[in-house]
């Protein structure tokens, strides 16, 4: 059965806010390359949200995305033991996009299966999955361990 702590606990609103926030951190974006403007924001266990926006380089592959940015920034924050309950992502184009594979190897890092990801649908309206449907069995720290 999976794990559904999450959406048990997220209201529509507070979906709504996270997507707002999200689409105003996108405003933020440095992408003169793509004009794809994306912004994220991380709603961690502890109540606390904190956003991020994708920032491109003229040597492209060093490009960050917004949910790597949001990461980055949650950690320096609130340290290294955040966890994160769920994640708004939106672009300003308009697209229905999801995380990119790279990304969803960051989240799954400081989340698990249940994290929600939520993202504007066709109509704009908030859409959900969960880190788990994104990534199923993803790689994680325990394999480091040595048995
Ligand atoms: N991008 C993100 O910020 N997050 C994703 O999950 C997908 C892609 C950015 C990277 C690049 O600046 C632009 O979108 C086009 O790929």
């Amino acid at each position: 059965m999976p794990n559904d702590k999450h959406l048990l606990t997220l209201s529509i609103q507070q979906c709504s806010e996270l997507l707002t926030l999200a689409a105003a951190a996108a405003e933020h974006a440095y992408a003169p390359y793509s004009n794809f403007r994306v912004g994220a924001a991380v709603l961690l266990e502890s109540g606390a949200i904190i956003t991020g926006c994708n920032v491109e380089n003229c040597s492209y592959r060093l490009t960050f995305c917004a949910e790597q940015g949001a990461i980055s920034r949650a950690v320096a924050e609130h340290g290294p033991s955040i966890r994160l309950r769920a994640v708004a992502v939106a672009n300003l184009n308009g697209a229905v996009s999801m995380p990119c594979g790279a990304c969803r190897q960051t989240l799954a890092e400081f989340g698990d299966d249940s994290t929600l990801i939520l993202y504007p649908g066709k109509d704009g309206t908030p859409e959900q999955t969960t880190l788990g449907a994104l990534l199923p069995k993803a790689f994680r720290l325990e394999f480091l361990k040595p048995k």
